[in-house]
């Protein structure tokens, strides 16, 4: 059995929950959340945790029940530890270890230095100061009797995709795109269209979940769509799906065409404006009525939190607001935005 413990953007601690249920169902035991965080008992193959993709970064607990970090350099301890950052490491490729970190409250202090260094000798990787390969965090226990050593079980966060090949500015946390496409329901007969598909986190993520009869991303920005194409290759699926330089309020494409729209639409500070999001986002909410399906779902992001919400209003007849969710994301606090398509006309 495994203590894991996952880090998670705060608002999304129960859509991670329900894909952990998901995926490992009663592999996985007593479960607790709180904020920006799930533990739990698992049961099942340490590999598998690595597939969630709703979780920023998973770890391996071992609770050491002793008063202070020094006792872990005492023989028992240290091999202990040392097992089980063997056991981490085998779930990767070797040559992804180069570096390692502890992270730890005071962890300039004698006793902290001299673990970090005899660690680094015995696993032959080098000390990093900030980003390690080998994360290993050190934090007393809830009770305080006791500490927990915490091993990342990836040499990058789970967040970090293999398939981000392209860096995009702006572009959007993946465990967030994640969560956002398993709103929607995914199902293969869906025709996805992903406007302001910037690099293409969304219609990516998507196509993880599940596959699409059609899936598109548009921008209106050509060196995005490059990005985007340099990722959906990465990702695998360049032949499954299609960019387009469309604008977002005037689509090339029939009315009732589409079952799933979704973006990440500018918030109006590191892209577009207030003034330009005022016209924007009425225009592109009505254009998004009319090419989608009637019953189609529509996952939007936003941090223009007061327009969005005046736009729903104003568009109340033909898109039904089903779910909003605050999530904290790169020190801001958006809304994702779930609505279905009624089956009103677009008057
Ligand atoms: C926040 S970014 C999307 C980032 C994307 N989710 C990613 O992960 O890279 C918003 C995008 O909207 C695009 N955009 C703005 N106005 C548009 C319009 N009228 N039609 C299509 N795309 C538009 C911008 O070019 C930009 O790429």
């Amino acid at each position: 059995m495994f203590d894991i413990e996952c880090d998670v953007l705060e608002g999304l601690e129960p859509y991670a929950l329900e894909e952990i249920r998901e995926r490992f169902g009663r592999l996985c035991s007593s479960m607790t959340l709180q904020p920006g965080r799930i533990r739990a008992l698992y049961a099942g193959e340490l590999r598998q945790v690595l597939r969630l993709r709703s979780v920023l970064a998973a770890y391996l607990v071992i609770t050491y029940d002793v008063p202070r970090p020094r006792a872990l350099l005492g023989h028992q301890h240290f091999t202990r530890l040392l097992k089980t950052l063997e056991m981490v490491r085998s779930l990767s490729r070797p040559e992804l270890y180069r570096t390692l970190r502890l992270s730890a409250a005071g962890e300039d202090s004698s006793v902290l230095i001299r673990l970090k260094e005899t660690l680094a000798h015995h696993t032959g990787l080098a000390i990093a100061p900030d980003e390690g390969d080998l994360l290993i965090r050190l934090r007393r226990t809830i009770s305080r009797d006791g500490w927990e050593v915490l091993v990342r079980l990836s040499p990058r966060p789970l967040a970090t995709r293999e398939w981000r090949v392209c860096n995009w500015p702006g572009s959007l946390n993946a465990t967030l795109a994640s969560v956002m496409m398993r709103l929607t329901q995914p199902s293969a007969t869906d025709r996805v269209l992903n406007v302001a598909c910037g690099s293409g986190t969304l219609l990516i993520e998507r196509l993880f979940l599940s596959p699409a009869r059609l899936a598109i991303g548009c921008d209106l920005d050509l060196e995005a769509l490059r990005c985007a194409q340099r990722n959906l290759e990465a990702a695998g699926f360049a032949k499954v799906a299609r960019l387009e330089q469309w604008d977002a309020t005037s689509l090339p494409l029939e009315t009732g065409s589409v079952d799933v729209l979704c973006a990440d639409l500018p918030f109006g500070q590191l892209i577009g404006s207030h003034r330009s999001n005022e016209i924007l986002y009425p225009r592109l909410i009505a254009e998004s009525a009319r090419v989608a399906a009637p019953g189609a779902r529509m996952c939007l992001l936003t941090h223009e939190v007061r327009l969005m919400e005046r736009v729903f209003e104003q568009y109340a007849g033909v898109w039904a607001l089903t779910n909003v969710v605050r999530v904290r994301t790169g020190g801001m606090t958006p809304r994702v935005y779930l609505a279905r398509r009624t089956t009103a006309p677009l008057s």
